[in-house]
């Protein structure tokens, strides 16, 4: 059977979906029994504040320290020497400490995935447990000198912590959990109609498109407001989600997302969504990709036309989504 044989032989095993639906629902409840507070948790487990997935940095810390304890048992053997002893000792606390912060950040995550990736998931957390296991076993003999043991029980555990590192990896690259999901690519460069103003009435989430890429419209008083409107958490479509404020909530998972530049309000995504700018032009509402002000000060000759349109979207009622 091949690695992914593998993966298609654990997401069939139906039996494991009680078990998912119960231990997601226990996570749901454990946060959001504490309010508001609750969400600041987790949004700081999931890493919205630093932009990229917490978990899948703080897996490099076991993966890294075990692995440095399996050279250092090594050397141990080949030189004799205390002090190689000592250091696979130290690196496999180090790598249980940074264990622990993977499994927190990783369980977090995981209560906002759905099927086939939740099974996988599941999986991958259950032999990390064990590999986790193997490896505080492990310390727990070389502190009662039985090194020799310690040494092969901390293998055993590099060998499960890969396995589980494999699944990791196929939930990222194959299943796509932690990317950005988000459409950036094929947003309008240059402002392009999408329809009548009229059409879109106050607090009213609406779905445009352009190139058969999905617009989020919101029009909140004389602003109109533009996101990319595929969820950069796992593609929810966000104009079937909440209006809460000046702000938009996927309806899959909750992540909410600023109206004025997109940024990440609580999680569990952690890419900012995509931002258009917004005018009326002729009773049309035209969009085009939001440009920071660097960028558009890098584009000379283009800074014409959108010196012009910026002049006129002060005589008519415009907004910009940034
Ligand atoms: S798809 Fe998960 S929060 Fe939007």
């Amino acid at each position: 059977m091949g690695t992914q044989g593998i993966v298609t032989t654990i997401t069939r095993q139906e039996w494991l979906e009680p078990a998912e639906v119960r231990v997601q629902k226990l996570l749901h409840n454990a946060f959001a029994s504490g309010g508001r507070g609750g969400q600041k948790v987790k949004n700081f487990l999931h890493g919205t504040w630093l932009g990229h997935p917490l978990h899948v940095i703080l897996t490099d810390v076991p993966i890294g320290a075990w692995t440095a304890a399996l050279v250092f048992d090594l050397l141990e053997v080949t030189s004799q020497r205390r002090e190689f002893a000592v250091a696979a000792e130290k690196s496999i606390a180090v790598g249980l400490v940074g264990a622990a912060g993977a499994a927190v950040t990783g369980l977090t995550d995981w209560q906002d995935i759905d099927p086939p990736a939740r099974r996988v998931g599941l999986v991958h957390g259950l032999i990390n447990v064990a590999g986790v296991a193997l490896f505080a076993t492990s310390l727990i003999l070389r502190k009662r000198k039985a090194r020799s043991s310690g040494r092969i029980l901390a293998a055993l555990g590099y060998a499960v912590a890969t396995a589980a590192a494999y699944l990791g990896g196929n939930l990222v690259y194959e299943q796509g959990i932690g990317v950005d999901h988000a459409n950036r690519e094929k947003l309008p460069e240059k402002f392009v109609p999408v329809f009548s103003e009229s059409e879109l009435g106050d607090g009213e989430l609406r779905r445009a498109e352009h190139d058969g890429v999905p617009i989020l419209l919101v029009r909140r008083g004389k602003r109109i407001f533009a996101l990319a409107e595929t969820c950069s958490h796992l593609g929810g479509p966000l104009s079937e989600g909440k209006l809460r404020g000046n702000s938009v909530q996927c309806p899959w998972h909750g992540s909410r997302f600023a109206l004025e530049d997109g940024r990440v309000l609580d999680g569990p995504a952690v890419h900012p969504q995509p931002c258009l700018e917004a005018r009326v032009r002729n009773g049309k509402i035209e969009l085009r990709r939001f440009k920071p002000d660097a960028e558009r000060k890098m584009a000379p000759s283009k800074a014409s036309p959108s010196k012009s349109s910026d002049a006129q979207e002060s005589e008519e009622k415009t907004g910009t989504g940034g």
